[in-house]
């Protein structure tokens, strides 16, 4: 076989065999498969959508190009993937709520893209964490504390890494069979039991519609069930933060806020009960989500979930008494100016992404890859939807390295909370799942 077949089964409109996707993935890891025909590949793949059948095939053949875990525990291997927002720390408190009730996540995750964070970028404002590590560490770590949130290594899913490279350069990364073959690749080389995913739409979310949102849940859920991980998808708001923050070490503060407080009622608890039920419910430890959402506060409103996350801190590098000496370990930005409401009501809407473009620009994210971060920065207190605000009092509090750094922050962020007189509808924290 040669790419050249393949590439003209595609522009004839032709399906692809098992193994002729399996060869290709192959040749991307490999090198056989040069940058052109990559690039040839990804865009027939973006002007005319696969079957389902093909896409398991991509997703099966990216997951073997590299090394895929087994795991021998005396409890299901489970984990949750979100399609990415701002203020989505769920899971710094869902993997360790998890490891309390027996479970082990090996979670694999991601850094910030594009006005979105990522929760490893988020891990790392924890001075001493590493979270690039070998294999067997890995392992360790996940059976000792029952959970690992690390970064890919260069052996997971080589053929991803390649082709996602060059979506990026080549305007295909819009593609919902090329998303779900690249995240599930990642994801199923884990060795996971079940996963469950939490698709984000609204206004921080890379789906601004419902219709798209669907047909990404559906596109993970069918795929990840067609290559043997039984999977599930709940579609949530992403129409504010998951919590009153966003950036890295202000997202963990309000973590272990949660953690050693655990306030059912507040977004982030119930948004991981939620998910973390739905994964009990896969797994057969609770006959329904909410009979396991009951189980996951359980764990943490115990003090169990908190006591996992400090011993993953613990054996990551982290310092051994940060879950008692959280407030004094992160780290904190030097300048802090509010952005005041610029008239009374209720905070009808906010412009999410923009709110997370502010923290990029800050320096909490990243405007060129591997750039470095400042991991202090970013928004606290922010307003949520329905909230009654006074002209001039704080919509948000902006951290920031510098006065001026903070001063255009403040008037970038003027503009993307909307008050209004009436109280609004509230959006649900989810809207369906997925079967
Ligand atoms: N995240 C991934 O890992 N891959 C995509 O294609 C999009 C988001």
């Amino acid at each position: 076989m040669d790419a050249r077949e393949v590439l003209a089964r595609l522009r004839r409109g032709e399906t692809l065999d098992a193994d002729q996707i399996a060869w290709f993935a192959q040749g991307l890891a490999s090198g056989a498969v040069d940058d052109a025909q990559a690039g040839a590949f990804a865009m027939a793949l973006c002007l005319v959508p696969r079957s389902e059948e093909e896409r398991v095939a991509l997703t099966l053949a990216m997951r073997d190009s590299g090394k895929v875990l087994d795991w021998d525990l005396p409890g299901p291997v489970l984990d949750k993937h979100s399609t990415g927002g701002v203020g989505d720390c769920v899971s710094l408190l869902l993997a360790p709520a998890m490891a309390a009730l027996g479970t082990f996540v090996p979670m694999v995750s991601g850094r910030g893209l594009g006005h979105t964070g990522g929760t490893l970028d988020k891990l790392e404002s924890i001075p001493g964490l590493n979270v690039e590590m070998p294999e067997d560490e890995f392992r360790r770590i996940t059976r000792d504390a029952g959970c690992a949130i690390v970064a890919a290594s260069t052996e997971t899913a080589p053929a991803d890494r390649r082709l996602y490279a060059i979506r990026d350069i080549t305007a295909c990364v819009e593609s919902i069979d090329l998303i779900t073959a690249s995240i599930l690749s990642k994801k199923l080389a884990a060795g996971l039991d079940a996963l469950v995913l939490d698709v984000k739409v609204g206004s921080g979310a890379f789906m601004k519609t419902m219709e798209d949102a669907l047909a990404l849940a559906e596109a993970l859920v069918e795929t990840s069930s067609g290559a043997g991980c039984p999977a599930s998808a709940l579609i949530t708001d992403m129409n504010q933060p998951c919590v009153p923050a966003i950036g890295n070490a202000l997202e963990v503060m309000e973590v272990m806020e949660a953690l050693t407080g655990g306030d059912a009622g507040s977004l982030i608890c119930d948004l991981t009960a939620d998910l973390g039920g739905e994964m009990l419910r896969l797994a057969g430890m609770a006959d329904t989500r909410p009979e396991g959402a009951e189980m996951v506060m359980g764990a943490i409103a115990s003090g169990a979930a908190a006591e996992r996350f400090g011993r993953m801190v613990r054996a990551m590098g982290g310092p051994g008494d940060f879950v008692d000496r959280w407030r004094d370990r992160l780290p904190s930005a030097p300048a802090v100016q509010a952005v005041p409401a610029p008239a009374s009501g209720y905070l009808t809407a906010i412009d999410a992404e923009a709110l997370g473009n502010a923290v990029v620009r800050l320096g909490g994210g990243r405007m060129r890859a591997g750039e470095k971060i400042d991991h202090s920065v970013g928004l606290s207190d922010v307003a949520l939807l329905g909230d009654p605000v006074d002209a001039g009092a704080p919509l948000a509090v902006v951290h920031a390295a510098t006065d001026s750094d903070a001063a255009m922050a403040v008037a970038a962020l003027t503009g993307a909370f909307t008050v209004a007189h009436d109280v609004p509808d509230l959006p649900p924290m989810i809207y369906r799942s997925v079967p």
